[in-house]
C-alpha cells in the first residue's frame, strides 16, 4: 500500500502513535505545549543536523521546530519515521535527555522537535510525506 490513513482523534496532547507504513514504523505524536516551546527554544546553531529533513518542504529548509512539525495551527503534530539515523535501530519515545526519542543501540538522543542532539546519529529523525486530510485523521505517504 503507498500511503495509510491514521486516525489520530484519540492521542491527547504527551502522547504518541506507532504505525507502521512500508515496512517501518511512523511515530506520530501530539506534543505539549512545553514540549513545543523546548523545541523552540533551542538555536538553530546549537544543532547538529541543521536541516528540516522534512519531505514536505524544501530539500534545504532549516530544521526550526515549525518545519519539523505538521505546521501552522497544526505544530503541536510530530510524523517521523522511527527509524534512528545512525544504524536504524528504533528509538524510544519520551525518554533520552531532551525529553524526545533515545536510541539505545547506541545512546543517540533527539529533541522534542525529533532532532539529533546527541550521541552517533548524524541526521535529525526524517518527516515522512505526510497531510491531515481531516481535523482527525493523517495520511501517510
Ligand atoms: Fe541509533 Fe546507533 S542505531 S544510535
Amino acid at each position: 500500500l503507498a500511503s495509510i490513513q491514521v486516525d489520530v482523534s484519540g492521542v491527547e496532547p504527551g502522547m504518541s502513535l506507532t504505525v507502521k507504513w512500508r515496512g517501518r514504523p511512523v511515530f506520530i505524536r501530539n506534543r505539549t505545549d512545553k514540549e513545543i516551546e523546548e523545541a523552540r527554544a533551542v538555536a538553530l546553531a546549537d544543532l547538529k543536523d541543521p536541516v528540516a529533513r522534512n519531505a514536505n518542504i524544501a530539500a534545504d529548509a532549516p530544521a526550526t521546530d515549525i518545519d519539523r512539525s505538521a505546521g501552522e495551527g497544526k505544530e503541536n503534530w510530530l510524523v517521523m519515521i522511527g527509524v534512528c539515523t545512525h544504524l536504524g535501530c528504533v528509538p524510544l519515545g519520551q525518554a533520552g535527555d531532551f525529553g524526545g526519542w533515545f536510541c539505545p543501540c547506541h545512546g543517540s538522543h533527539y529533541d522534542t522537535a525529533g532532532r539529533i542532539r546527541k550521541g552517533p546519529a548524524p541526521e535529525n529523525l526524517a518527516v515522512p510525506t505526510f497531510e491531515f486530510v481531516s481535523d482527525t485523521v493523517i495520511q501517510v505517504g
